[in-house]
């Protein structure tokens, strides 16, 4: 193999491996990705329509991730999140948790794209 294309390899790999280690924030697609299952019922990046279910979006990270851990467990009442919750190993709901966190809300936050008015 070339130096060249070894170089370019590695640079590779590290690129990779910096994208899953990076901390969970809303800019990072990665985590990102990993949320977007959540998207379906609590809305884009968390922000539900009318709040049910709750919204996730700028809450507290070890609030999310215990109760993530609790749904998990059994510990805490659910009707499906349960099921939901038992997809995702510890690691993973870290980062599911840290990128809810780190979404902003209220006024000011960059909103998800909303459809133009059309009425
Ligand atoms: C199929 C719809 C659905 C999906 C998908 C879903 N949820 Fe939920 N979530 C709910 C409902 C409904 C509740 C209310 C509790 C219940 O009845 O299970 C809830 C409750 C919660 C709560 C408790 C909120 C609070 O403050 O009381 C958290 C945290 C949560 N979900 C996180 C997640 C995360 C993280 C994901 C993605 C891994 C996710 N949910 C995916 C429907 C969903």
């Amino acid at each position: 193999m070339k130096p060249g294309l070894q170089f370019i390899l590695l640079r590779l790999v590290l690129f990779l491996c910096g994208t899953v280690a990076l901390p969970a924030s809303a800019q990072d697609p990665a985590a990102r990705s990993l949320a977007a299952t959540c998207f379906t019922c609590h809305g884009t990046d968390g922000r539900s329509a009318g709040g049910v279910p709750p919204s996730l979006a700028g809450q507290d990270k070890n609030y999310l991730l215990q109760t993530m851990k609790d749904f998990r467990a059994g510990k805490r009442p659910a009707t499906i999140m349960h099921q939901q919750a038992k997809g995702y190993t510890d690691q993973e709901l870290e980062v599911i948790a840290g990128y809810f966190a780190s979404v902003k809300t209220g006024p000011g936050a960059t909103a998800p794209a909303a459809p133009a008015s059309r009425y």
